[in-house]
């Protein structure tokens, strides 16, 4: 993985149909999704199961773009190791997972991932501050992480703080939780690079409709093209 500050579009497939992963995949990917993100949940850092590693070592086998995969699970450090072997590229743990980020995030690179380090809407931009120089990805909640489909929390100056502490660092800023065409411009002037969307990209398509997909990251895109031209 190179990296660059262009727009990405992560579609979470915690909104796809669950009997289709395979084909769910494919199919935003031929319609132009440039990661695919994949939401681990363990029914007790958050109230929602989803992923072991063998389900995430399948979908693997799908994704040609690049596989992100996003822990809600306390602890992390047992699993990195299955993670990687499940093919993550980038494996992104919540600070507010447990005291020993710092030793996660060195983890997960030397298990041979890009690390990222996520943030809950209550948790301040400088819980980060003194991680910078091990993260890969600074990814942050607009949602209380859990379920797809929640109401996107406007965290703009967060993002924005994010943005100068990252200053020349080669951190993607990804947002997660209620982006859709119209808070999408909101944060990618504020200095998100990655967006992570699951209802607003799968809404109202299919495999079957997959277009859907393609038009649905379509409008994204096109909603944020002025703020890209702010921030370029
Ligand atoms: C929330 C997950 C998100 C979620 C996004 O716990 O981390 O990735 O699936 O879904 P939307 O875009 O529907 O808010
Ligand atoms: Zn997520």
């Amino acid at each position: 993985m190179t990296f660059d500050r262009s727009l990405k579009i992560a579609p979470s497939i915690l909104s796809a149909d669950f009997a289709d992963f395979g084909r769910e995949i494919r199919a935003i990917e031929a319609e132009g999704a440039d990661w695919v993100h994949v939401d681990v949940m363990d029914g007790h850092f958050v109230p929602n199961l989803t992923f072991g590693p063998p389900a995430v070592k399948a979908f693997r086998k799908h994704v040609t773009t690049v596989m992100d995969v996003h822990l809600m699970i306390a602890p992390v450090d047992p699993y990195i190791d299955a993670y990687a072997e499940a093919g993550a590229d980038i494996l992104t743990a919540h600070v507010e997972a447990g005291p020993h980020i710092h030793r996660t995030l060195q983890a997960i690179r030397a298990a041979g991932m890009k690390a990222g380090v996520a943030l809950n809407p209550g948790t301040p931009a400088e819980a980060v501050a003194h991680l910078l120089d091990l993260a890969d990805l600074v990814c942050v909640m607009t949602v209380n992480p859990g379920f797809g489909g929640q109401k996107f929390i406007d965290l703009t100056g967060k993002i924005r703080r994010l943005r100068e502490m990252i200053g020349d660092r080669p951190i993607h800023i990804q947002v997660d939780g209620g982006v859709d065409p119209v808070t999408a411009p909101l944060v990618v002037e504020a200095g998100a690079d990655v967006l992570v969307a699951g209802s607003a990209v799968f809404r109202g398509g299919s495999v079957e409709k997959s277009t859907v997909y393609g038009a649905n990251m379509r409008a994204i895109r096109e909603a944020v093209l002025p703020a890209r031209q702010m921030t370029a």
